[in-house]
Formats: C-alpha cells, structure tokens, sequence
C-alpha cells in the first residue's frame, strides 16, 4: 500500500487561536495541608488566554517502587483538552489520566510527566489534582502560585509572575525579539497537509525529549513526525547477531502513537563506521541474507508504527565509476543490496513508505545528483518498491541556490517519486565560502532575519516544485539550536552556530525563531 495517506496530523486537533509567545510559566504544588511535600504538580507551560499548554508531574515520594498511576483533576470554569502527550487520557471534565504502557513504573524518588494543550476563555486555571501518588487525595492549589520554575522563560513581558491564571495578558507585548514578523506559527504541523518532523535524542542521548518537558510541549504543539537522530540505527538496535534491542525506539515510538504524531524511521542501513555494529564487519556467512535478516526484523518489530523509513542511507559516492560508495555492503554484497533492502522492508511492513536517503543530492553538486538519478532509475527500472527520495538538505545559508534544489526536486517529482526533506538545517556561518569563517559571531536580528529568509526559500521551493501528492514531508534535524549536530562538527572548529527552528541550551530558555514563521509563511504560500 503505497497511497499517500491522509497523514496523522489531520487527525490531530485543529489549531488554536494564534499562539503568543512570551510564555508564562505557572507552577502549583499539589500539596496538602500539613507537611506534606508535593507528589503531584500542575504546571502551566504556555498560556495565550484561548489556549494553553500544561504538563503534570507525577512523583513517587512513596517508599515502595509503583507500577502504575494515576491522577484526576476537574476545571471549575470552561478549560477542556485538546491533545494530550505521555498519558491514557479518559473524561472530559473531570478528566483521568492513567500511565503509558512506558511510564507507570515509578522507583521511590522518581518522577513521570504526562502533558496536554486545552482551550480555554480567558482564565487558564490551575485545578486541584487528586490520585493515588497525589499526597492521599488533598492536593493542590491554595493560592500560593509559585510562579516560579522550570520552564521556559521566553517571556519577555515584564513581571510575568504569578498571578493564578487568568493569563489572557500573556498576549501583551509578548512576541518574542523581532522574530513574530509575519506569519506566526500555533501549530506549526497544521500548516501543512505533509508531516512536519522533528529529529529528537532519546534513550540514553544527552538531551533526551523524553526528560525534557518542554521539548515535549514544542514538539506536541509544532510537528507530526520525528524521527530518532541516533537511536533507530544499526547499532543501536542490532547490536549482535542474534540481540535486537528495541526498548529505547520503542519508548520513543510509544510516546509519538499516544501523542498522534507519526515516525519517520532512520535508518536500516548506513555505512557510518560508528553505526556498523562490529559483528557485521566481522560476519562471515551469507551477507546478504543476514543484511535482509536485519531489515526484515526491524520493519516487522514497527510495522503499522512507523510512517516512513529511510531503507539505505548514503550509499552514493559519486567519484566513483559506479557511483556507489564502496561500504561494507557494497563490498561484500554488491549493489544488490539496495534493492535487496527495499524488497525486505516492503514485505515486512507494506504500510510504510520507502525512501533512499543521501546527502549533498539537492543539486549544489551535479555528479552527486547524476549518480542518485542513475541509481533511482535503475531501481524503478526493476521494479524495486521505492516510493521516494530524501533529501537530507544539510545545506549551507548560501548554497545550494534555490533553482538548483528547483531542478533536483523537479527530477524526482518526474519520475512519479515522493520528495522528503529528512534533515533539514541551516547554520548561519559557512565554513567553505570564500568570505572569511566565521561570518557571523552573534546571533543578532538581522541573522535572524537572513535565516529566516533561507528558511523560507527552501520550503517555498519545496511546495513550488512537488506536487501536493508527492510531498513526503519536512523533517528539521534537531529542535533546539544547542541540540545541533553541526556544533560538533570538524570543520565547523568549535563556532558558535544556530542552524534550527529554536532558540535554546538543555535547559531552557528556549524561544521560537523568526526562522519558525518562515517556514510557516512558505507553508501557507506567503
Ligand atoms: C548524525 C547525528 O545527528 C549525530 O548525533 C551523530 O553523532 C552522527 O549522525 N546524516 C544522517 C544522520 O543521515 O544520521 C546524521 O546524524 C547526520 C548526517
């Protein structure tokens, strides 16, 4: 089944009103009379007056580990959910939210967070919380609103302490540093008919989603995809012969399915050293089948939970003669293996799509693009169910020009194919312009402004060149800005850079960027 599917997001509920930033951060302990400490928390993580968005921490402060939980809680006024992350949701006013499969076991001292956006008429409440793990049932509110903690601090407006709710002030003045020009994003993901990723960190990863609420609340509010940066690649999920392990892609998975965002997979096979699992290179039987093994057995493992996958990723070099690179696959199997993969994907999981992933593709370098069109070409031509080309678009803020992606795109769309962009970034400085490196030391408006512009282009270009029925999707490479790649990068030499939608370090603050609105102005044609 190789339909373009109406994707999940529009499934997912319809935006609110417009989105102001300058979040307001509102925290109340659920604490009860006498001297109890906290075991459940309201947190009101952005409130623009018809909406928010609020997260729920749920702690164990029990001596006896618990394998399950569960929290009520009731709005006096006209507060109802609209979308919720991390918990089984049942109600609507008053509402019960019960573990995930993935989050109810609690060890004494540790703490779950289940989170959800609602709509609301002016007053954004804080209600009281009752549960087993909600300190005997009493709990919350009572006025003292710290106002404090956590979360994200974007909020300009002055003094946003904590008055209770009511926070339809949040709209003043709150637009975050000359970047609200334009189109401002709500949801960003409900701009599009096509999924709009994320990549993320989890598992064991520096920087996991997972434990940072407030990327979970940027990534349930903006995007309907993610995709795991690392930890669905080989090694991590095939790392002996006979081991598959799934827990750390099936946390993450889990977490998308019960916020109705889909995945995109990345990736079965990659040549990168560090993601070749030692006993591949060592394998000494049928390469092949144990290649096919391996793809069979993933796809089967996400089949029906995954939207997409990358099936081989970067097996392209374009220097040599028969433009594949010359990988442990390539070596030990032939060029076979690429349509090898795709046949074994396909019959493991029929729902999904399959996409050959590469790099430095989207026209800047025309023998790389040459030898992509040779090898896609070649594999229509046998018949090898592909049903698309990602284009990873690690790009520079300069290069490639637009109508070089326009004629990359255009050769896809040609040959009936659907085009993702997987991993798209764009950091400000350049490192092979012949202008000197750095070219930029701060992040000041008018960088914002020029990125956002580039921004903008490429997606521009992207909803100019593919036709609605041959979008496969946007995919950003990391949501916060500190989350990016490219700062480890070698020939970046340790400088600063800002390639991603949002502002922020590991713990906050973090801010939308005007580069966000310019997507979302492409997005909407404007
Ligand atoms: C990168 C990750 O972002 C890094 O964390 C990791 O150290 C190396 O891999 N092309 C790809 C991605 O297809 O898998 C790479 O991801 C970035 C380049």
């Amino acid at each position: 089944m190789k339909n373009f599917n109406i994707p999940k997001i529009l499934q997912r509920p319809t935006p609110l009103l417009r989105r102001l930033s300058g979040a307001l951060a509102l925290t109340i302990l659920g604490t009860s009379a006498g001297n109890a400490i906290a075991s459940c928390e309201y947190t009101i993580n952005n409130d623009w007056g018809s909406g928010f968005v609020a997260s729920v921490q749920v702690s164990n402060d029990t001596a006896q580990a618990v394998s399950s939980w569960q929290v009520q809680w009731q709005y006096s006024g006209d507060n109802r959910l609209v979308h919720h992350w991390s918990s089984e949701l049942s109600g609507n006013n008053p509402y019960v939210a019960s573990n995930a499969d993935w989050n109810g076991t609690l060890q004494p001292g540790q703490t779950a967070e289940f989170g959800f956006q609602g709509t609301a008429s002016g007053i954004v409440e804080i209600p009281q919380l009752t549960g087993s793990l909600c300190d005997g049932g009493s709990s919350s509110s009572g006025g003292s609103s710290s106002s404090s903690s956590s979360s994200s601090s974007s909020s300009s407006s002055s003094g946003s302490s904590g008055g209770t709710s009511s926070s339809s002030s949040s709209s003043s003045g709150s637009s975050s540093s000359g970047s609200s020009s334009g189109a401002s994003a709500e949801n960003l993901y409900s701009l599009a008919s096509f999924p709009i990723g994320v990549a993320v960190s989890a598992g064991n990863e520096n920087r996991s989603f997972l434990s940072l609420p407030e990327k979970q609340v940027s990534i349930a509010q903006h995007f309907s995809q993610l995709t795991a940066g690392n930890i669905m690649k080989m090694s991590y999920l095939h790392p002996q012969e006979n081991t598959y392990d799934f827990a750390n892609a099936d946390q993450l998975v889990d977490w998308a399915e019960t916020s109705g965002i889909g995945i995109h997979g990345h990736t079965f096979i990659w040549h990168s050293d560090y993601q070749v699992p030692n006993w591949m290179k060592n394998y000494s039987g049928d390469f092949q089948a144990m290649l096919n093994t391996h793809v069979t057995t993933i796809a089967e493992h996400f089949a029906g939970r995954v939207d997409s996958w990358d099936v081989v990723n970067e097996a392209i070099d374009e220097n040599q003669s028969s433009c594949y690179r010359n990988s442990l696959f390539y070596q030990r199997a032939g060029s076979d293996y690429l349509s090898e993969a795709f046949f074994a994907a396909d019959a493991a999981d029929p729902g999904a799509e399959l996409y050959y992933n590469d790099y430095d593709t989207e026209g800047g370098n025309g023998n790389k693009l040459n030898c992509l069109l040779q090898i896609v070409d070649g594999l229509l031509a046998d018949g090898v169910p592909i049903d698309g080309v990602g284009f990873q678009m690690h790009v520079q803020i300069d290069w490639p020009s637009t109508s070089q992606m326009r004629t990359a795109f255009q050769a896809i769309v040609d040959r009936g194919l659907k085009v993702k962009i997987t991993e798209l970034d764009v950091p400000v400085n350049n490192p092979y312009a012949s202008t000197p490196f750095p070219q930029h030391t701060s992040y000041t408006p008018e960088v914002a402004a020029l990125q956002k512009a580039r921004y903008k282009a490429i997606v521009a270009t992207y909803m100019d060149v593919v036709p609605p029925q041959q979008r496969g999707g946007i995919t950003v490479w990391g949501l916060w800005d500190g989350d990016s790649w490219l700062l480890d990068f070698n020939s970046r030499q340790g400088v600063d850079d800002w390639p991603l939608l949002f502002n922020g370090p590991a713990d906050g603050p973090y801010e939308e960027k005007a580069a966000l609105n310019g997507v979302a102005e492409a997005l909407l044609g404007q």
